[in-house]
């Protein structure tokens, strides 16, 4: 069947309609004339796979990845790599329109350095033997040999999970600055993991949370720091861009003052505001990351007060006046309790870093109520997919 696409959407799917119904198409571009293949009809949508080009976009550039067509890991590999920015960039001005009516947003791009092999882990899904990411809106598998947007170091094991023979499970494979490799397997299958201890720069491995070869963690250096890294710790997937990130908090933050840091992780962020002679506060909900922070704490020589528990239920229990709150939760935002408190707590600057601009300009149409947006950072930490990292910089409204 023959189709047009009229644009893209914000997962960079080409809109086309077949049957008077929305049809999300992978791997197309505004205006191409396309032939389909795999029509799957749902009640209010359609999705369908690209079968050939009749009309090329001139903006069309072949992707370097085989895979590409059906896999959903990446999304935008048919642009180069300075158009998948300008989407990007428009992305987060139409969402920041609908969402928070904000249209005079004034964007900062901030690039990656290594637009490919710069991801520094990935979690390959196993179903029915096969390995590998899943299908665009499926969950059927796209069989991988190699995936070209994470570190070579981890390209390198993906062959060898082969041998491993799981039938159903999940393999999050996680390399750090000196491509130091663990691997963290889930799976209820009979696991012979002897065979990958072998394999050079394999460090760690858990089996379903349980330590069965060498350490559940390493370290990890971005810029002067160290962070000890446990195998199911957050850490930032690009140390590039994670650099980058350092950099603007270091430009955004002033010395002597009270931070607190909500969603602290393994520390790095809070690390970075107290080496700048402030008084700063972390929380974090997860056991290992809070350990590697104090941790981290003493061997990067910093003086960070740690807490260990849900931002929810301790952010109305802080009784100190912050001058800045830094705030980087997971991608499903602020809840409505913490935007409440946060507007309370009346600090001078929120430094509010997403990892989602939809969640992010949900809650910045709540906190520009007491909050101006000073700075708007695109952060490519995500490159050739949709997803995208931002840094907004807010000034409470009362204060000069
Ligand atoms: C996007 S990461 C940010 C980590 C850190 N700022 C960094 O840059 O490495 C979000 C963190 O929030 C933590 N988290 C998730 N829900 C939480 C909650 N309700 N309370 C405290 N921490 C939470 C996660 O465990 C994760 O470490």
């Amino acid at each position: 069947m023959k189709t047009k696409i009229e644009k893209l959407n914000n997962q960079g799917e080409g809109i086309c309609y077949i049957n008077n119904k929305i049809t999300f198409i992978k791997n197309t571009l505004p205006n191409e004339i396309i032939e389909i293949k795999n029509l799957k009809q749902y009640s209010k949508y359609n999705i369908a796979s690209l079968k050939r080009i009749i009309d090329k976009s001139p903006l069309r550039i072949e992707s370097p990845c085989p895979y590409f067509n059906e896999c959903g890991g990446c999304d935008l590999q048919q642009l180069n790599y300075n158009d998948t920015l300008n989407f990007k960039v428009n992305k987060i001005k139409e969402l920041f329109y609908k969402y928070a009516h904000i249209n005079d947003l004034k964007i900062e791009v901030v690039k990656n350095k290594n637009d490919f092999y710069y991801r520094n882990k990935i979690v390959l899904k196993i179903i029915n033997g096969k390995i590998g990411y899943f299908k665009s809106r499926t969950q059927e598998i796209v069989e991988i040999k190699k995936c070209i947007i994470a570190k070579k170091s981890i390209n390198k094991i993906i062959s060898h999970i082969k041998c491993l023979n799981i039938m159903n499970g999940e393999i999050t494979i996680r390399s750090n600055y000196k491509d130091q490799i663990i691997i963290n397997i889930k799976s209820k299958d009979e696991i012979n993991f002897n065979l990958l201890k072998n394999i050079k720069n394999i460090i760690g491995i858990v089996l379903n949370d349980k330590l069965v070869y060498g350490h559940d963690f390493f370290l990890e250096q971005i810029d002067n720091y160290l962070f000890k890294v446990s195998y199911n710790s957050f850490f930032q997937v690009n140390n590039f861009t994670n650099e980058k990130i350092f950099e603007i908090l270091k430009e955004l933050l002033s010395n002597n003052q009270k931070v607190l840091d909500l969603y602290c992780g393994v520390g790095t962020l809070s690390i970075v505001a107290s080496k700048l002679d402030n008084e700063v506060y972390g929380i974090e909900i997860n056991e290992n990351a809070i350990e590697n922070a104090k941790y981290n704490n003493i061997i990067n020589n910093s003086n960070v007060n740690f807490t260990n528990g849900n931002v929810s239920d301790i952010i109305n229990k802080l009784n100190i006046q912050f001058d800045c709150i830094i705030v980087d939760p997971p991608r499903g935002g602020l809840n409505k309790k913490t935007i409440d408190y946060l507007s309370l707590l009346k600090a001078r600057n929120i430094i509010y870093i997403s990892c989602n601009p939809l969640t992010l300009s949900r809650d910045i149409s709540v906190l520009k109520n007491n909050y101006d947006i000073i700075k708007y950072y695109l952060i490519d930490t995500f490159s050739y997919t949709n997803h995208i990292e931002s840094i907004v910089l807010l000034k409470f409204k009362q204060i000069d």
